[in-house]
This record gives structure tokens, C-alpha cells and sequence, in this order.
């Protein structure tokens, strides 16, 4: 095969806003998330470069305990996941917020060991991300089909539905259902269900209820990457947004509430200041000891998915769990 041949399997598609960073909505979000109470800013903005590649570091940590036990499901059940789901015809694999699809790729693997007839369309709202993993995948498989797409997630799947009708299998791992909160959750997969078909799946990993030191631990690790992480959030405000965070006056915490099963990470102000953000022409003030909320990693029962899933007109077909029961990857089918 020609390069030329080659390179035309793989497309990528940018739907996200990338001349003005403005338009990202990270503006908006700082605009209204600082002038709040409690004052709170979206997890989504987490992932600029920087941010993903400290993301890839704290998949490696020994206390995120979320990477090894779905690669474990995916690794030794991949099998039977693609079995319940039917890959006789051809297929698109759409990868909700793929990052570097670690785990996706041993259903690749799979896939293209059974020359299985797909399209992988891994879409992330960080371009870089996609651009990086379409290079990768070019050099592993050069003959896959790959459509990458830079876009939120229903915009994305809006316009995969647009392009074609094909039979999908979504998958939503790495517990990224766990960043809405438990509505906004259950309204996001009712989102999914009104773009999908009776034919189509969706696989969503869900990080179960556990030991809640082994969780808190999982989110503020000995290392301080996830520390780092959070801090990066200002750093990137002060990138694209020409704010004045001095990030040493703030400090990462995290705490697990058991009741709620929800893992909530805040940055918070050491000291009472006011911070500048020039493209909003905005001075936000900090008590101290002040706390923006900066993310929610929710943890479930596998009641409350079936519940969530009932409720959205889906039928939980299948699970799969790792040895410890600690992780679940629930195969959602859309009901008529
Ligand atoms: C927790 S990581 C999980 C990555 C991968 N799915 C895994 O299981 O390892 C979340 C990923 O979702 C992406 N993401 C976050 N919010 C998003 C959104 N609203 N739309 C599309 N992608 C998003 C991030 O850029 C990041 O790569």
C-alpha cells in the first residue's frame, strides 16, 4: 500500500472552537464559576496539554487503582464484551472521551486479530490528545480506519449521527461518568439514549463503592501528581485567560463522602487575595481557606446504575467486573 493510501484511512475532525481560546468556554466558566458561592470550576478544562500528560502520570500511580482494574476487564474479558455486543457487521467504536484509549486499545487488538469489519472514532474535547493517539495508531495499525474527532461529547455524537448510520458501540470508560454529578449523570446518559438506536451500545465504566481510604487515596496521592493536576487548572487560566493565580496561595485537597459515594477534589486559597483575569477585565476576591470545587469522581453501586439506567430507557444486558469487584464495565442496551 502506498503512504498516500495509507494516511486517507485516518481522518481528524475538529469541532471544538480554535482561534479565539475564549470560545473554548473556559471563559464563561471562570466568569461564573468565580463570581459563585461556593465558587467551583468544570472538571472538562482539567485537560489542556499539560494537563493530559499529568493525567497519563496518574494512571501509572500506585494509589489510582482505576487503571489497573478496568485494564484488567478489558484485558481478560475483551472476548466476551465483544461477543455480547455482535461484531459481525461493520461497526463504528466510538470512544467517549478516549484520552490515550489505553484500555480501548486492547479491544483493537481484538478486533483487528478477528479482521473484524470497524471504524474507531476516538473523540476528546483535548485535540492534542487525538492528534497524538492518531499517530500512534497510524504507526501500530496502518490499515485501520480511524475518524478523529476533537469535539464535547453529544456534539461529537451529533455529528457522527449525521455522517452515518452505522451501528455503534460507545464506550465511556475510565469511570468519566463519575465527573457529573449523580442527575447530571443520569440526564447525560438519557442524552446518549435519544442518539442512539435499538442496535447501538454503550459500555460504561463505573468505579464501584469501596474502601474509602483506598478511594481518597486514589485522589491525593504521596507523589503530588494529582495535586499538580488540579493546580494546572489555574495555570491554564493564567495561560489563556492572562489571569494572576499565584499558585503556591493555593493547596490541592480532597475528601470522600461515603453516604454520597462522591470523591470531591477543591483547590483551595491559603490566604485572602484577589486575582486578576485581564480577558474577562474581572478581579475575583478569596477568603482564606476559601475552596473552589474543582471536580467530582462519583462512585456507584450496581443498584444505582440499574436505576439510572431503567430511568433513561436502557436495559443493563451485561456486566463485567474485575477480580476484586472494584470496577464494573456495564454493557447499556437502548430500549425501543
Ligand atoms: C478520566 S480521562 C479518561 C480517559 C480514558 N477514557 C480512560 O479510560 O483512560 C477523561 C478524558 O475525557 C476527556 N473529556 C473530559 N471532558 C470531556 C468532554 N466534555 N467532552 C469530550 N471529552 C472530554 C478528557 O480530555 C480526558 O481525555
Amino acid at each position: 500500500m502506498t503512504p498516500k493510501a495509507t494516511t486517507s484511512l485516518q481522518q481528524f475532525i475538529n469541532l471544538l472552537p480554535t482561534n479565539d481560546q475564549k470560545d473554548s468556554g473556559l471563559a464563561q466558566d471562570v466568569a461564573q464559576g468565580l463570581s459563585q458561592f461556593p465558587k467551583k470550576l468544570s472538571s472538562k478544562f482539567f485537560y489542556d496539554a499539560r494537563g493530559s500528560q499529568l493525567f497519563q502520570q496518574i494512571m501509572e500511580l500506585p494509589e489510582y487503582y482505576l487503571t489497573e482494574l478496568e485494564h484488567e476487564i478489558l484485558d481478560k474479558q475483551r472476548k466476551e464484551i465483544l461477543f455480547a455486543f455482535g461484531t459481525q457487521e461493520p461497526f463504528q467504536l466510538v470512544d467517549l472521551g478516549a484520552g490515550d484509549a489505553l484500555k480501548t486499545k486492547l479491544l483493537i487488538k481484538e478486533l483487528v486479530s478477528q479482521q473484524t469489519d470497524f471504524n474507531f472514532v476516538p473523540l476528546d474535547i483535548s485535540p492534542r490528545q487525538v492528534e497524538h493517539l492518531l499517530e500512534e495508531l497510524q504507526a501500530t495499525y496502518p490499515t485501520l480506519k480511524v475518524t478523529g474527532l476533537a469535539a464535547e461529547y453529544v456534539q461529537g455524537l451529533q455529528w457522527l449521527n449525521e455522517q452515518s448510520p452505522a451501528r455503534k458501540l460507545l464506550l465511556f470508560l475510565g469511570s468519566n461518568i463519575g465527573n457529573f454529578a449523580p442527575g447530571e449523570a443520569q440526564q447525560f446518559l438519557c442524552e446518549l439514549r435519544r442518539k442512539l438506536s435499538p442496535q447501538d451500545r454503550v459500555l460504561v465504566g463505573v468505579d464501584l463503592r469501596k474502601d474509602p481510604e483506598k478511594i481518597r487515596r486514589a485522589y491525593d496521592d504521596a507523589a503530588g501528581v494529582t495535586s499538580a493536576f488540579n493546580l494546572n487548572l489555574l495555570h491554564r487560566i493564567n495561560q489563556e485567560l492572562s489571569a494572576d493565580f499565584a499558585l503556591e496561595q493555593f493547596q490541592h485537597f480532597a475528601e470522600y463522602d461515603p453516604v454520597e459515594g462522591a470523591m470531591r477534589s477543591f483547590l483551595i486559597s491559603k490566604q485572602p487575595q484577589e486575582v486578576h483575569v485581564q480577558a474577562l477585565q474581572q478581579t475575583f476576591s478569596f477568603e482564606a481557606w476559601e475552596a473552589i470545587h474543582t471536580e467530582n469522581s462519583y462512585k456507584y453501586s450496581l443498584r444505582q446504575i440499574h436505576e439510572m439506567a431503567a430511568a433513561c430507557q436502557y436495559e443493563v444486558e451485561d456486566y463485567f467486573t474485575d477480580t476484586t469487584h472494584g470496577f464494573a464495565d456495564i454493557l447499556l442496551k437502548p430500549l425501543p
